[in-house]
Order: structure tokens, then sequence, then C-alpha cells
């Protein structure tokens, strides 16, 4: 029997994996969940947003499904107790350095997006974002300049073997698909990106049958918007994927409909939405709960090797929304449990 590891967090976080583990449960699968407390909720009853129990059970479990982290009653703390460390630290820990986002148009909800319905309805893309380098990890640090001036500064930083692996990710998953692989960098600027670009050009070499392009991060992001039909796969750093995937989500109607895998080199993973926990929002039951569903059907897919329930409840997520099923942030006016009751009742 698969453990999952359940770290629900903060905000919309535990209504969203509440969602989505009522889904799994309506499946009936060989799966036992332990729940541990993350972010902002576990430093209240902690002390730290990451506490050696819950980094435990993720380590121990066969998959996390994660929910999200961060709240503003926090935003005081130093930034090494803050929520969202808590999400840094699983990546760094648990050795999470590929996150694959799935971004694709379901049928009939081409009316969402904030593209025009011709330009949204061809959109069916996966960002190949690395996880576990870049300005996240790279050295930080607060000081005064020569002339007194406060000053922060975040390193960017890349090497060889962490550039390859990210690159030999998004190449093997470009095989899957129509293989065309766009790789985003700014090497006209950044010293980082002109070695991703060196690297990923090495990686080619393995995987000729593979179209690879190389496109400048604030191009994609305007491409994105123009026409997202031509990006198949796209692999990019930590920053830019960040940034890339969120505008995606509105491509495709809403940031509450992308799931997101992080990967290791193994293939266990971390499975949530790539929202946040949405604090504007919480405990009102306005979440769109498809982002989480659909996280845990990556998780069966990915982690499990259950492609079969994956499946079916990508299958019940794409049929629910085909039939009108709809939250807020897509126009409608479903709360999360309703919107999770349409999910449930396509499943059958
Ligand atoms: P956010 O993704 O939480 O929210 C952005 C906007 O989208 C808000 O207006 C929110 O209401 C809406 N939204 C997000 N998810 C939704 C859903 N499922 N259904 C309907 N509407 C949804 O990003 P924001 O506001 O920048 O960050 C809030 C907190 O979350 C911060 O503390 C941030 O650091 C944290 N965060 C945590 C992440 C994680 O745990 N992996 C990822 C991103 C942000
Ligand atoms: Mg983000």
């Amino acid at each position: 029997m698969a453990l999952i590891a359940l770290l629900a967090g903060d905000g919309i976080g535990p209504e969203v994996t509440a969602a989505a583990c009522t889904v799994l449960g309506a499946l009936a699968l060989d799966l036992r969940f332990e729940e541990a407390p993350v972010g902002g909720a576990a430093y209240r009853v902690a002390g730290h947003p990451l506490p050696p129990e819950t980094l435990a059970l993720a380590e121990r479990a066969d998959a996390v499904l994660f929910g999200a982290v961060g709240d503003p009653a926090f935003d005081a703390l130093e930034r090494t107790m803050r929520p969202e460390q808590a999400i840094l630290g699983l990546r760094k820990e648990l050795g999470l350095f590929a996150n694959l986002r799935p971004a694709r148009m379901f049928a009939g909800l081409e009316d969402a997006s904030a593209l025009r319905p011709e330009i949204a309805g061809r959109i069916d893309l996966m960002i190949v974002r690395e996880l576990t380098g870049d300005v996240y990890f790279g050295d930080k640090g607060r000081g005064l300049t020569r002339t007194g001036l406060r000053e922060g500064h975040d390193l960017m930083r890349y090497d060889e073997v962490e550039v390859a692996r990210i690159a030999r990710t998004g190449f093997e998953i470009a095989r899957t698909r129509s293989r065309r692989l766009t790789s985003v960098d700014k090497a006209n600027v950044l010293e980082t990106s002109q070695l991703w670009r060196e690297v990923v050009n090495e990686v080619a070499r393995d995987f000729r049958d593979v179209t690879l392009s190389h496109m400048y991060c604030d191009n994609a992001a305007m491409q994105l918007v123009r026409d997202p039909g031509q990006f198949d796969v796209i692999v990019t750093g930590n920053l830019f994927g960040d940034i890339l995937s969120d505008q995606a989500s509105m491509c495709v109607g809403s940031i509450g409909l992308l799931p997101s895998a992080s990967l290791d080199s193994e293939g266990k993973g971390l499975f949530e939405p790539i929202h946040g926990s949405a604090p504007d929002i919480a405990g009102q039951g306005k979440a769109n709960p498809c982002a989480a569903i659909l996280s845990a059907a990556m998780m069966l897919r990915t982690s499990l090797r259950m492609p079969e329930p994956a499946g079916r409840i990508e299958a019940a997520v794409a049929a629910a929304i085909a039939g009108g099923a709809r939250t807020a942030d897509l126009g409608g006016t479903l709360s999360t449990g309703a919107m999770t009751d349409a999910v449930l009742a396509a499943l059958g």
C-alpha cells in the first residue's frame, strides 16, 4: 500500500487538498494518507515552517500531496522562518529538481481565457522548470554600499550538471509529446544563461529526434500570449519558469486549474497546484479545487504508476468543466465543495 504524505499547509491549501483526497477516496485505491503540518500552520504548532517530523514523513512517503504555504500573519518574520521556506526546503531536501507544469485548454473553457478563443484553443504545452537552483538558492544577503545605501542581492547560479539534468528531462518529455523543445533563457545578458544554452546544445546531441530551439525569456513571455500553440515543451530555469507558468495558467483560464509535479532523479515526487495559499479567498469555500485534483492525478500517474485512475480523474475534471461547472475564478458560482461534487459525479 502506497503511503502519501499529506501536507495541506496554509490558506486554501487545506481546502483544495481535502477536495483532492475526496476524489482519490472515491476511487478506492490502495493508498494510505499520513498528515503533517507545514508552512505557517507548522510555525504555529512547532515554531518552524518545516519541522523535522514533517520532512521525515515526506522522505518516508511514496509521494507527497502538497497544498500551499504562505500566510500574511508571518510577513514580518525574517526570510528563513517564513512559511514559504517550507516548500523551498522540501524541494532542496528531497532533491526535487524537475518541476513539470502542464497547461492545456479545456473544451468549453475558451471564454474564460485571457486570450482570444481561437488562440486559447491551441494551448497544449508542458513547462519543465528547474527547481533547486537559480536565484532562489544562490547566495543571498543584505548590506550597505560604500556610500551607505541599503543593498540586497540574490545570486543567480547554475552548474553544468544541474543544467544538463533538467535539459535531459525536457528532451525526454518532448519525446513523449510532439518532439519540439524550446529552451528559454536570457543568454543575451546573463552569464548563467550562456552556460545554460551551451549545455542544452550539448545534451541535444543525444536527442537528435527532438527539434530544439532557443528563446529569450522576454520574447517567450510575449509569444506565450501571442501564439501559445507554437509551444510543445518549454525547458527553463527556476525564476523564468515560475513566471512563465503563472502566465500560462491565465492563458488557460485560471491559476486554479494548473497542477504540477516536482520530481527527483528516481521519479519520486511532490505534487501541488501551481497556485499559492490565496489568503484573499481562504476560508470562504471559493477556491477552485481542479488544480489540486489534477495534481493528485499527476501523482498517481508519475510516482505511483497508476495511469488508469489518473486518466479517469483527468477525464472527470474535463467532463465537469465541459458540462459547465465553474468556480468564481472561471466566472461561475460553484463553491469548492460543489465543484468537487461535479468532478465526483463525472467520475461515475
Ligand atoms: P496565489 O496563487 O496564492 O494567488 C494569486 C491570485 O489567484 C489570488 O487572487 C487568488 O485568490 C487567486 N487564486 C489562487 N489560487 C486559486 C484557486 N485555486 N481558485 C481560485 N482563485 C485562486 O499567489 P499570491 O497571492 O502571490 O501568494 C499568496 C501566498 O501564497 C504568498 O504567501 C505566497 O508566497 C504563497 N505562494 C505559495 C506557493 C506554494 O506553496 N507553492 C506558490 C505561490 C505562492
Ligand atoms: Mg509562482
